[in-house]
């Protein structure tokens, strides 16, 4: 069932091109318009949705970062995402025309679904990106984007999460279709992009050792900081709960930009810092901003590891170690990024002789709030 890998969680790291790939598979027509008939609910109500908000917990949360830079960019509907359990208890602004989107590989994690249940009640209309069919989530909802990532056995989500991210962007691409908010041929492009994502998350699995070797080197890190910017950062929090969940590792995800305004004081010699550099090709100077960032960090005493795209050489006298991953659409970045912190913080764990599949203290599955 391991498929002679050592863990599930390796396994399940592994399985992701699959994951991904799966949760893309039948979702197209023959002309290529997608077509999401699934989702059970009316075209025409999706069309006079006002706001979007995301609630999740943990790294399906992250997921749900992703989801708003995606479908704010794509849709121009406005997006919040807000943690399952503090959204209930804020008494948040909703009514018919917002659409909630839970996200959970579960489908039976507590705190979201009581949140799910709360937007019901209030008039919302509720959306579930859910990995587990049948499950209480998607059957209260009125309507369900499945991920197809299979069974995920180990505690830590992994394949789940890129699935997660790959039916958010399906959800984002949709909703622009049916508000003709962008041009079909657009659309088909990121399509065919997020088709060639498996291939490329299978080069970063050939490439693992590099990052294993690594992670072997640090496993006696007491601390480690991970950065990124736009959906960069999302990415940084989840490398930094990775990491604090298997390796029992301090580690903390920031906002690149943020440093300044506080984390930075953290900094001292030898201190490992993550950093997630966008692509050279984007928008806005985000890369040089970010390169900024790597040489402050660095400039402290901070060993800069980087994942970066391939052939962007420009970070590499910066830092100590990079991985780089192969490029895509600056909005597509997280299926790629995220691999080599999985990897990472699986291969640490393993190094310091923690059980990876069931980290101490954790559940699959939070049933209660
Ligand atoms: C982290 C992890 C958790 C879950 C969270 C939500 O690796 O697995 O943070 O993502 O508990 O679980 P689901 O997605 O089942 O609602």
């Amino acid at each position: 069932e391991k498929d002679g890998y050592d863990t599930f969680m390796e396994k399940e790291i592994n399985d992701q091109p699959k994951a991904v790939e799966d949760t893309l598979l039948g979702r197209t027509d023959a002309s290529g318009r997608l077509i999401l008939d699934e989702l059970r609910i009316d075209a025409e109500e999706l069309k006079g949705i006002a706001k979007i908000i995301v609630l999740a917990c943990g790294t399906a949360a992250y997921a749900g970062m992703v989801a708003k830079y995606a479908i704010e960019h794509w849709t121009r509907i406005p997006v919040e995402v807000e943690l399952a359990h503090e959204f209930r208890y804020r008494d948040p602004i909703i009514d018919e025309n917002t659409l909630i989107v839970s996200v959970s590989q579960s489908g039976e994690t507590m705190d979201t679904l009581m949140a799910v249940r709360y937007a019901k009640e209030q008039g919302a209309r509720t959306l579930a990106i859910c990995n587990t069919n049948g499950s209480t989530i998607p059957r209260e909802s009125d309507a369900v984007l499945y991920t197809h990532a299979g069974p995920e056995i180990a505690v830590a989500s992994t394949k789940a999460f890129l699935a997660q991210i790959t039916a958010a962007y399906l959800l984002g691409l949709y909703l622009a279709q049916l508000r003709g908010q962008m041009f079909t041929g657009e659309i088909q492009d990121i399509l065919a992009d997020l088709h060639k994502i498996p291939g490329k998350i299978q080069q970063i699995l050939d490439n693992a050792d590099q990052i294993k070797d690594l992670a072997r080197a640090m496993a006696d890190s007491p601390s480690v900081l991970f950065l990124g910017r736009h959906v960069g950062y999302p990415v940084a929090m989840e490398g930094a709960l990775k990491l604090k969940e298997l390796a029992y590792i301090h580690a903390e995800g920031f906002a690149a930009g943020e440093l300044k305004h506080g984390p930075i004081a953290l900094i001292e010699d030898g201190q490992p810092v993550f950093v997630v550099v966008p692509s050279p090709r984007g928008r806005d100077s985000l890369h040089g901003k970010v390169v900024s960032n790597i040489q402050e960090v660095r400039a402290r005493g901070a060993n800069a590891i980087t994942v970066a795209e391939e052939g962007d050489d420009s970070v590499t006298e910066f830092s100590s170690t990079v991985f780089f991953v192969p490029e895509t659409q600056p909005l597509l970045m997280p299926l790629l990024a995220t691999v080599p912190l999985q990897i990472f913080a699986c291969a640490l764990a393993s190094e310091k002789g923690y059980d990876v599949d069931q980290p101490r203290n954790l559940a699959k599955s939070v049933t209660v709030e």
